[in-house]
């Protein structure tokens, strides 16, 4: 699978947006706020590389405790599946934990997504093209 994006958990978007202009990043579209999962999401990009800034919207917001933990940091990278049902099952069978819904994301023209967990990698996300 073809990485889609690299999730990117931050403090404060705007202070992160700022900051990643400097290393030569655009901001690509609005922000969205996601009420659904308590996040604000601002895309931006840098060539062909896509980073999604995840910021809290309160403290019930998923990023929450990441942050306490480990500040500013990535945590998650989406891979785009042709066949996001197929590639469920695959990592389901490889051992994967599947550990959201199948969510329509807002920043993505609400295409489907959904996120894995396995100890030896970490949190993945699926997006369907
Ligand atoms: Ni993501």
């Amino acid at each position: 699978m073809k990485i889609h994006h690299i999730g990117y958990a931050v403090k404060n978007i705007e202070d992160s947006i700022n900051e990643f202009k400097k290393l030569g990043y655009i901001t690509i579209e609005n922000k969205i706020v996601d009420n659904q999962r308590n996040v604000i999401i601002q895309f931006i990009k840098n060539g062909d590389y896509l980073i999604e800034l995840v910021a809290p919207l309160n403290k019930e917001s998923p990023v929450t405790n990441l942050l306490k933990k480990q500040g500013n940091s990535p945590y998650h990278i989406c891979y785009k599946t042709d066949n996001l049902k197929k590639e469920i099952e695959d990592l389901d069978n490889n051992g994967f934990v599947v550990i959201s819904n199948l969510l329509e994301a807002p920043a993505i023209n609400n295409k489907r997504v959904i996120f894995l967990y396995k100890e030896d990698i970490g949190l993945i996300e699926l997006v369907e093209k």
